[in-house]
């Protein structure tokens, strides 16, 4: 399990790395993503949701993009046995259906997709595709689906070259905020 200062220390090492295919380092994607959400007055958990989402891509570099190579990285999956115990529940669930949020959003809103980025749509068919009306419905029963969908919208936007944004130790607190140990102390 991860604490908060391991978490910093991997944005430290890694968040320089460039996001596949978006003008934006992982660093500035995360950043990016948790400030569209304080502005937006989302709290301390599904802030703290956006911060990490990504954290899989720095706990398992699989190169630069991966999908045109063919290869679905499953990172919303990745980071969630490192940050069990660290966080609430939901928290790591926003965190695992932001992949499941984008193929409930192409099948929600037809436009979602066109104005999706040229490697997300690459992505989304290797993640499985646009979901079924069905699939939709059963999505969105899920807990957390909601804020996954939230996450989503952020996500997609947070991939500005020039946005500028609080410092990482600005989110750190918010995350510190809602971790386990803090509600416990
Ligand atoms: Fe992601
Ligand atoms: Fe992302």
């Amino acid at each position: 399990m991860l604490n908060i200062a391991d978490v910093e220390l991997l944005f430290c090492r890694h968040g320089a790395s460039q996001y596949s295919g978006e003008p934006v380092t992982q660093l500035q994607h995360a950043l990016q993503t948790a400030h569209l959400a304080e502005q937006s007055g989302a709290g301390d958990e599904l802030v703290t949701a956006c911060l990490l989402h990504d954290l899989g891509h720095l706990l398992n570099d699989q190169g630069e993009t991966p999908s045109l190579r063919g290869i679905d990285d499953t990172h919303q999956y990745f980071a969630i046995p490192f940050l069990r115990g660290l966080f609430p529940g939901t928290v790591l669930d926003a965190i695992k259906l932001h992949v499941d949020a984008k193929r409930y959003l192409c099948q929600a809103n037809p436009d979602y997709y066109a104005k999706l980025s040229e490697d997300s749509k690459l992505s989304l068919a290797l993640q499985g595709g646009v979901f079924s009306a069905e699939q939709a419905a059963a999505f969105m029963r899920q807990h957390s689906a909601r804020d996954a969908v939230m996450l989503r919208q952020w996500d997609d936007l947070a991939k500005q070259a020039d946005l500028e944004t609080p410092s990482l130790a600005h989110f750190l607190a918010r995350a510190e905020r809602c971790a386990l140990a803090h509600a416990a102390a």
